[in-house]
């Protein structure tokens, strides 16, 4: 059977929320029978994007190789999911031209939110100043401006921001 391809982008701070919800989905869609292969941040660093740092410039060369494969993956009919931070507009509206049926979900949470939450104790460092140009803290995110998927992860449940997202799929003919 033919699957159409399509590209789900997560982006959001750091402890947004991207990681789950966009494993969640993931999931759900391969249990409705579709192929999907997840390109999440914190992989892709330690293999395509090995070597590379948090500068600009390397933010968005990391952008642009995740969202090369994606590319691929979704002119072959593989539905696939980025979830990086990709704090940059330009990079993401880059990807946005490139990749055919692309998605964009911001996953919104205030920082002092995801601060609070901090999973990998990274915020009170960078707080203390020991990590530079940490998103949020001492480095800029740059909201979407027309996502196609909002979830306020700090307001709603895990259950209701990944049925949010498989809601809009579906609206747009993608898991039909
Ligand atoms: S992106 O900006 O290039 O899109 P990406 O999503 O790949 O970032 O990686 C983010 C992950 O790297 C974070 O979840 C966090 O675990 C880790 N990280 C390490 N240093 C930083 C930093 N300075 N800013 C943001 N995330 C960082």
């Amino acid at each position: 059977m033919a699957h159409k391809g399509f590209t789900l982008w997560f982006t959001g701070l750091s402890g947004s929320g991207k990681s789950t919800i966009s494993e969640r989905v993931g999931h759900q869609i391969q249990k409705m029978g579709f192929p999907m292969e997840i390109l999440d941040g914190d992989i892709v660093r330690t293999n395509l994007s090995k070597g590379l740092g948090f500068s600009h410039e390397d933010r968005d060369e990391n952008i642009k190789r995740v969202g090369f494969v994606c590319q691929l993956l979704t002119r072959n009919g593989i539905p696939n999911i980025a979830s990086v931070i990709s704090p940059y507009r330009a990079a993401r509206d880059h990807n946005r031209q490139k990749i055919k049926n692309f998605v964009e979900v911001y996953v919104a949470c205030p920082v002092e939110v995801c601060a609070k939450r901090d999973v990998k104790g990274l915020y009170q460092k960078a707080m203390a100043g020991e990590i530079q140009h940490f998103t949020g803290v001492n480095d800029p995110y740059e909201e979407p401006l027309n996502p196609e998927i909002t979830c306020h992860t700090d307001k709603e449940s895990i259950e209701e921001s990944v049925e949010k997202v498989i809601k809009k799929l579906q609206e747009l003919g993608y898991l039909s």
